[in-house]
């Protein structure tokens, strides 16, 4: 990746990450001895639920940010055996070892231009008829904040992947998977505090766009970006897909 995650401060944020991980994980319908990959598990929140619901299974933790999986150390350092943590880029065949029996992954894949890849190499993780559950920025995703950062940057930000669920139907199947279910579901989280909307936009949504800047110049571009939405708003468009690798 181009840019670091402050992972210090993600976790310091109410997220509405929770609740999509919440979400996705209820979609699994885990019994409690699967092995489930969290692709992208970023500082583990979802991991940690992850692991709470499945007393006689195992998680298998990867991102491609060390300083992501540093903070998930920390947040998790009793887990033992049942919990491994990879480093890697899910654009690339993953070194899991064996099968697993789910996957999971919250908020990440907006952030890689390719899906098919990720598709991919998703489906030759999972044993045949292991389930897939998915959630991500879809079509249409913080339009607005993508405006007032077009007008910031004088041209269009490059930074985001924003599938439609047709697209992503058909990655799916392309990648074998069947029983394949993609919907959009709008889901604005709203900021009574100036502060919070300027921390959460720093933290959450425009580190792709500060990682060249100084530090006194973030701030500024930040607030620049807050001053140009028309409420203090992220007009979120979440994606949400199940699927099942066919047998
Ligand atoms: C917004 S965070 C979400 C983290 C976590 N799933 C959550 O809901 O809190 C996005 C995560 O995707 C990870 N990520 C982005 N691109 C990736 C890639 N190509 N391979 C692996 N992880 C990636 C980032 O490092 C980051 O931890």
């Amino acid at each position: 990746m181009a840019w670091e995650w402050d992972a210090v401060s993600y976790d310091s944020l109410v997220l509405p990450h929770e609740l999509w991980g919440r979400r996705a994980l209820a979609r699994l319908a885990l019994d409690g001895g699967e092995t489930v990959l969290d692709a992208g598990c970023g500082t583990g929140r979802d991991t940690a639920a992850l692991l709470a619901a499945l007393p006689r299974g195992r998680v298998l933790a990867v991102d491609a940010s060390a300083t992501m999986l540093d903070q998930l150390r920390a947040r998790l350092p009793d887990a033992g055996e049942r919990l491994t943590v990879l480093a890697a880029d899910l654009r690339e065949p993953l070194p899991v070892p064996g099968p697993v029996d789910a996957v999971l992954s919250v908020a990440v894949l907006h952030w890689i231009d390719d899906h098919q890849r990720v598709f991919d190499n998703l489906a030759a993780v999972l044993r045949p008829g292991g389930r897939l559950s998915l959630e991500f920025g879809g079509h249409g995703n913080i339009a607005a904040v993508e405006k007032a950062l077009a007008d910031v940057l004088g041209e269009p930000p490059r930074a985001w992947n924003f599938a439609t669920p047709a697209e992503t139907g058909r990655r799916l199947e392309a990648a074998g998977f069947v029983d394949v279910e993609v919907a959009l579901r709008p889901d604005t989280a709203r900021f009574a505090e100036p502060s919070a909307l300027h921390s959460y936009l720093e933290t959450v949504v425009l580190g792709a766009h500060l990682g060249r800047l100084g530090a006194d110049e973030r701030a500024a571009f930040v607030d620049e970006v807050a001053r140009r939405l028309p409420a203090p708003v992220i007009d979120y468009v979440r994606l949400e897909a199940g699927a099942r690798r066919a047998d």
